[in-house]
């Protein structure tokens, strides 16, 4: 029997940051508001010029470098994003080109938020297929450029980054299981046009946003519970929490309903802001290099996002 686990992961973070007083001179906004109602302190902002694919480029090698391997190992790339550096061809083909693994599978998953959970998925069932060796999940933003900076209510929370991870067989499970899921019914509550339907040009990013929340802390719940269910597992039996990124109280709503102490909950939304489908890697990344997850430990990843779309992964690192 073949398992996928993860060999190394990476990110990397724009050098700029924005702060909440930065976005007080920019709209009628305050720093105490940001921080009450979506626990978000500052958030990185890609520079002029500076692509998703140049994002998602350092995070790969960070992750490549931390599992000793090179980029011509690479035999699958799954690159989740809402931001594309162009229609096509797609970032995982840009990337391709840039480690120079010529000729492997290469595509964009256009999920939203839960990109990386897609793209992990995926990277697992190939190597389980035995279909792949060495396969990357990414998931790299610059939802900067699909932002309404004249928009109180969405300019506080989207910002920019990037991460991934190297899966490679392993005789012992790694990854668990993982669990996708979407519902277009609610296409309208979270989306960015400007595609090619002619009557949806906006393409800032525009959010119902109170009505998003309460889809959001339910399903992630439920979907929490059924990756646990699916391993016969107890809540108790979690090590970590690693989730979506987009707001401290919904990332608080969800560990209330597991009972599990926020200690236990991997944050990093008040330093990086939602970053989308970078938001899970990037968090995944900053609590191994902090040596808060050690390996052996078991984590549950999770995201939801516009569709709307959401997954889970549970995993032991
Ligand atoms: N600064 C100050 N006031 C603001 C503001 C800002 N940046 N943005 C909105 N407001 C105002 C609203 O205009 C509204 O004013 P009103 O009561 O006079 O009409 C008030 O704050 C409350 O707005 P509401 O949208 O109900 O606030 P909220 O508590 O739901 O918080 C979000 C707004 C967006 C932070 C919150 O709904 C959220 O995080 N939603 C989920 C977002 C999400 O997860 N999206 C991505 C999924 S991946």
């Amino acid at each position: 029997m073949i398992y996928s686990r993860i060999a190394g992961t990476g990110s990397y973070l724009p050098e700029k940051v924005l702060t909440n007083s930065d976005l007080e001179k920019m709209v009628d906004t305050t720093d105490e508001w940001i921080r009450e109602r979506t626990g978000i302190e500052r958030r990185h902002i890609a520079a002029e010029g500076e692509t998703t694919v140049d994002l998602a480029e350092r995070a790969v090698r960070a992750a490549l470098d931390a599992a000793g391997c090179k980029p011509e190992d690479v035999d699958f790339i799954a690159f989740g994003t809402t931001t594309p550096d162009l229609w096509f061809p797609n970032c995982g083909v840009l990337l391709q080109a840039r480690l120079g693994c010529r000729g492997v599978p290469a595509f964009s998953v256009e999920t939203a938020c839960s990109g990386f959970m897609y793209a992990l998925a995926m990277a697992d069932k190939f190597v389980r297929a035995g279909e792949a060796r060495r396969a990357l999940a990414i998931g790299a933003e610059t939802l900067s450029r699909i932002t309404d900076w004249t928009d109180r209510s969405t300019a506080v929370l989207f910002a920019d980054g990037a991460g991934a991870v190297l899966l490679e067989p392993s005789t012992e499970p790694g990854i668990l299981s993982t669990h996708l899921h979407a519902d277009g019914t609610y296409k309208d509550m979270l989306y960015s046009g400007g595609g090619t339907d002619a009557r949806k040009t906006r393409r800032a990013i525009t959010m119902t946003g109170n009505e998003v929340f309460k889809v959001a802390v339910s399903t992630l719940s439920k979907s929490i519970d059924e990756a646990l269910a699916a391993n016969h597992l107890e809540r108790s039996a979690l090590d970590w929490l690693v989730p979506h990124q987009a707001n401290l109280r919904i990332i608080q709503a969800t560990a209330r309903k597991l009972d599990l102490p926020m200690e236990r909950v991997i944050t990093t939304v008040q330093d990086h802001g939602n970053t989308s489908a970078a938001s899970v890697p990037l968090a995944l990344d900053y609590g191994v290099r902090s040596g808060k997850i050690q390996r052996g430990q078991l984590m549950l990843l999770e995201a939801f996002g516009g569709g709307f779309t959401w997954g889970s992964a549970l995993i032991r690192y």
